[in-house]
């Protein structure tokens, strides 16, 4: 089980770092793919229509990126209320201390301002592993920023299950080999920083963003020995392009091969390791997102209810 939440189209980044894995496990276990609308209220709550605009390019990407929504449940968080249950259900054995304590919470507020700090917003790692545990996925798939919150997910599922008998199952996160893409300024890819290449972008974007990818600054004229191990195009080149990395190591290593030579190499082989991807996104009719979301629900909801049927019965609220 993963998720993203709804906040603007996803990047090379996501593609890499976790719907590779998403794919892979798709193909050989079942898996349910979340759009994380109610998260994205957590620091989107002023604006619920971007929410419910960025629904759709969610859905698409993950198309693009290859998830088989005949193999795999996507499903609406806010449509599977079951999920919501659970979580007023935990937040009475969870202590705040807790939640205060994961890394993300006091990261965001510093990065994001103290106006984000909604009840909501602290409780934002346990209505996570709700998500998890309503279908009780044992391996979620996702990025290294995601390993405080299923560390503090066990912990939950620890206590309900101390307190109440072996109920909920305690989540592993599984990480990808790929997790620091970099962005076109050198740092991890990330929306916030405006760094990323989009799955959706076109290839004429595409392109140009490569051109902007900061080299090694020593390496000033073309024929300067360069520096490939801190280079993010040399970074990138593993991805798209890695029957050639070594060739391109030993070139840019000897000053053989310039910057300019190299990022149109890149953005190559960017654009041909995208494209069928992006086909496929065009091609889909935008009224199928609606009908994916909406059986994807439906069957995410009988699962979460037999969850949701023996935690009422641990809790004793039904006999
Ligand atoms: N917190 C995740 C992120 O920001 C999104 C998410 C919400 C998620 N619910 C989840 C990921 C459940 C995995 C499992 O990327």
């Amino acid at each position: 089980m993963s998720g993203h939440r709804p906040t603007g189209r996803l990047h090379l980044g996501h593609l890499l770092g976790t719907l590779t894995n998403w794919v892979r496990l798709s193909e050989t276990t079942e898996t349910f793919f979340e759009v994380a609308d109610l998260h994205a209220f957590t620091t989107g709550f002023e604006n619920p229509q971007a929410i419910r605009d960025a629904r759709e390019d969610l859905i698409l990407d993950w198309l693009a990126a290859g998830i088989d929504p005949e193999r795999s449940t996507l499903f609406l968080q806010s449509a599977v209320p079951e999920i919501s249950e659970l979580h007023t259900l935990l937040s009475m054995i969870v202590p705040v201390s807790w939640l205060q304590r994961v890394p993300t919470y006091k990261d965001q507020i510093e990065a994001l301002g103290p106006e984000i700090a909604t009840y909501g917003f602290l409780g934002y790692p346990l209505l996570q592993l709700c998500d998890i545990a309503v279908f009780r996925a044992d391996t979620v798939p996702v990025g290294r920023d995601q390993v405080s919150h299923l560390e503090f997910g066990r912990e939950v599922v620890r206590r309900f299950n101390y307190f109440y008998g072996e109920t909920l199952v305690e989540p592993q996160a599984l990480l990808s080999e790929f997790s620091a893409v970099p962005g076109t300024d050198g740092r991890k890819m990330s929306k916030s920083y405006h760094n990323t290449i989009d799955i959706a972008d076109d290839e004429e974007t595409t392109t140009k963003k490569v051109r902007s990818y900061i080299t090694d600054p020593q390496k000033i004229r073309r024929n300067d020995p360069g520096r490939p191990e801190i280079c993010p195009v040399f970074a990138l080149h593993h991805y798209s392009n890695a029957a050639r990395v070594a060739e391109i190591r030993e070139a840019c290593a000897s000053g053989a091969l310039g910057c300019v030579a190299c990022k149109t190499e890149l953005a190559e082989t960017l654009n041909a390791f995208l494209r069928p991807g992006r086909e496929r996104r065009a091609s889909i009719d935008r009224t199928r997102v609606d009908e994916i979301l909406r059986d994807g629900s439906a069957k995410a909801r009988e699962v979460a209810n037999a969850t949701m049927r023996d935690v009422r019965r641990a809790l004793k609220l039904v006999d």
